[in-house]
C-alpha cells in the first residue's frame, strides 16, 4: 500500500500541532486536518491560529496549503486518506454509567461510524487520542460491521506532547510509541507509521508494542506524572508546618538518579485537560475490572491536587486577617501552565471560585488565557474584572495571587506594584516563582508553597 495521504480527525491541541509538525518533516505526505467545528477550521486557515503555542505558526506558516491542509469536508477525507489518525476529544464522562470518571467515547465512536460510512477502501485508523485500554476491540467492531467487507487496521499511537513546549516535544521526542496488532497485517500497519516518524525521530525511540500496551502506558504515563506533582505537594504542606523547604527537598531528593529532578515542582497543583480525566479513567478501569485497592491508590493524586488549591486558598485567608471579603484580588496567571492559552482544568478556577465564595473582588491578568478565563468563570458570581495590563490588576489590591509561572511575571516591576497596592501588600506565590527575599525587602509579606512565609509582622 502507497501512503501518501494522511487524514487526522479533530483540530485541537493535538491534532494541529501534531499533523504540522508531520507536514513539516514529512513534505512526500499530503495530510489534511478536518474537524466538525468549522470556527476552528476557519482559524487554523487564518492569521489567529486557534491555539497557542511557541513555535507553531511558523511551522504551520511553511506547510500550509504546500501539503497541510485544514478543511470541514470530513466524507472527502474519509475516502482520500491512506492512514487516517483520530485525534477528537475524550472528556470524563459527565452522565450515565461512569459519571465523573469513565472516559465519554462518544466522539470516538461517532468517528468511527464516519469512517466506515464514507471509506470505500480499507484503511489504518491511528488511535492518537487518549483512550482506555482495550478501545482499540470496540473500535474494530465498529469499523468491521461494514456492509462492504472492507478491512481496518488499528494502530495505537498515543501522544505525550505537553502544551506550551508542543512543537519541540514532537521535534525532539523522548518516544514515540506505536502498538498494533500482532498479525502480520498488524504489524505491517505498524512499520507504515513507523515510516512516518522515521523521517525525523531516530529509530530507537520508536518504541512498537501490542495495541494494549500501547492503550495502557499513555494513561500510566500521565498518571505517574501527576503522581510526582501529588506527592511532592503533599511533602509542602508539611514544610509549611517544620521549616523544612520544599525547594531544597525536592534538589536534594532529585539528585538521586533513580528519582531524578524533573516534574518535582511544588506548585497549586496540576491542570490541564489530561492529567485529571486519564488518572480518573485508569481509577474507572481498575473499578471495572474489580481492583478497588489500585483504584483508591490512583484516585488519591486526584484527591491531594484538590486539597492544595482549597490549602492555598485557606493560607490567603488565615494570613489576611481571616477575611477577603469586599478585598480586591489580583491574580496572575490562569492559564492551567506558562506558555499556553489553555485553561481546562486549570487550578486557577478552583482558586478564583472559592476566592469569590468568601466575596473577594477578582481583578485577572494572564497574557494568553484572559478570553477563555472569562468563559471558565461566567457562571461564576461576583465582581470580576479582566486587565490585560497586569499593573491594572493590581491597582488598589490587598494582595496578589500568583497562579501561573509566566517567564513575563519575573520581570515585572515589584516597587510599582507595592506602591500601587493597599497595604500590608501580600503575595501569595502558587508557582514558588519569584524572588521572595527581594519582595519580602520592598515590603510585602510573601507567601510561598512549602516554605516559611516572610512578613513583618
Ligand atoms: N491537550 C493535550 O496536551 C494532550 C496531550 C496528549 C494527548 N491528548 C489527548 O488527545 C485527545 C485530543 O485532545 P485535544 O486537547 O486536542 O482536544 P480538543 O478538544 O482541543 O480537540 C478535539 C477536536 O476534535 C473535534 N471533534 C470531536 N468530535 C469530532 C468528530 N466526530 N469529527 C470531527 N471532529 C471532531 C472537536 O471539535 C475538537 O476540535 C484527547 O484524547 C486528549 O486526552 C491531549
Amino acid at each position: 500500500m502507497t501512503t501518501k495521504k494522511i487524514l487526522c480527525i479533530g483540530a485541537g491541541y493535538v491534532g494541529g500541532p501534531t499533523m504540522a509538525v508531520i507536514a513539516d518533516r514529512c513534505p512526500q505526505y499530503q495530510i489534511t486536518v478536518v474537524d466538525l467545528n468549522e470556527k476552528r477550521i476557519a482559524a487554523w486557515n487564518s492569521d489567529e491560529l486557534p491555539i497557542y503555542e511557541p513555535g507553531l505558526e511558523e511551522v504551520v506558516a511553511r506547510c500550509r496549503n504546500r501539503n497541510l491542509f485544514y478543511s470541514t469536508d470530513i466524507p472527502k477525507g474519509i475516502r482520500e486518506a491512506d492512514i487516517i489518525f483520530v485525534s477528537v476529544n475524550t472528556p470524563t464522562k459527565t452522565f450515565g454509567c461512569g459519571a465523573g470518571r469513565a472516559a465519554d467515547l462518544q466522539y470516538l465512536e461517532k468517528t468511527a461510524r464516519a469512517i466506515v460510512e464514507y471509506a470505500d477502501e480499507g484503511k489504518i485508523v491511528v488511535e492518537k487520542s487518549t483512550l482506555p485500554v482495550r478501545t482499540a476491540q470496540a473500535m474494530s467492531r465498529i469499523l468491521h460491521s461494514n456492509p462492504k467487507g472492507l478491512k481496518f487496521q488499528i494502530i495505537s499511537n498515543p501522544e505525550f506532547l505537553a502544551e506550551g513546549t508542543a512543537i519541540n516535544d514532537l521535534e525532539n521526542p523522548d518516544r514515540v510509541l506505536i502498538g498494533g496488532m500482532e498479525t502480520p497485517e498488524g504489524q505491517r500497519a505498524i512499520e507504515e507509521v513507523v515510516a512516518i516518524y522515521a523521517n525525523w525521530v531516530p529509530r530507537e525511540r520508536i518504541i512498537t508494542t501490542n495495541l494494549w500496551s500501547s492503550e495502557l502506558t499513555k494513561l500510566v504515563s500521565n498518571a505517574l506524572l501527576a503522581q510526582r506533582v501529588s506527592s511532592v505537594n503533599s511533602i509542602s504542606a508539611l514544610c509549611e508546618k517544620t521549616e523544612a523547604n520544599i525547594n531544597e527537598v525536592t534538589a536534594a531528593a532529585g539528585r538521586d538518579s533513580r528519582i531524578g529532578a524533573k516534574f518535582l515542582k511544588a506548585s497549586i497543583g496540576f491542570g490541564g485537560s489530561c492529567f485529571k480525566k486519564d488518572i480518573l479513567n485508569l481509577v474507572y478501569l481498575c473499578g471495572y475490572y474489580g481492583l478497588p485497592e489500585v483504584a483508591e491508590y490512583w484516585e488519591q493524586v486526584v484527591r491531594m491536587n484538590d486539597y492544595q488549591a482549597r490549602r492555598f486558598v485557606g493560607n490567603m485567608l488565615a494570613a489576611m486577617f481571616n477575611t477577603v471579603a469586599d478585598k480586591k484580588i489580583a491574580i496572575l496567571g490562569f492559564a492551567f501552565k506558562a506558555n499556553t492559552g489553555d485553561t481546562r482544568e486549570s487550578p486557577a478556577i478552583a482558586v478564583c471560585c472559592q476566592l469569590l465564595e468568601e466575596h473577594a473582588r477578582l481583578r485577572i491578568h494572564d497574557p494568553k488565557a484572559l478570553g477563555n478565563a472569562r468563559l471558565d468563570l461566567e457562571d461564576a458570581e461576583g465582581d470580576i474584572s479582566y486587565c490585560e495590563d497586569p499593573y491594572d490588576a493590581v491597582k488598589g489590591a490587598h494582595a496578589i495571587a500568583l497562579l501561573t509561572e509566566w517567564d513575563s511575571f519575573r520581570k515585572l516591576d515589584f516597587r510599582r506594584i507595592y506602591d500601587l497596592m493597599e497595604k500590608p501588600a501580600f503575595l501569595f506565590d502558587g508557582r514558588n516563582l519569584l524572588d521572595h527575599r527581594k519582595l519580602y525587602e520592598i515590603g510585602f509579606n510573601v507567601y510561598p508553597i512549602g516554605q516559611k512565609a516572610l512578613t513583618h509582622f
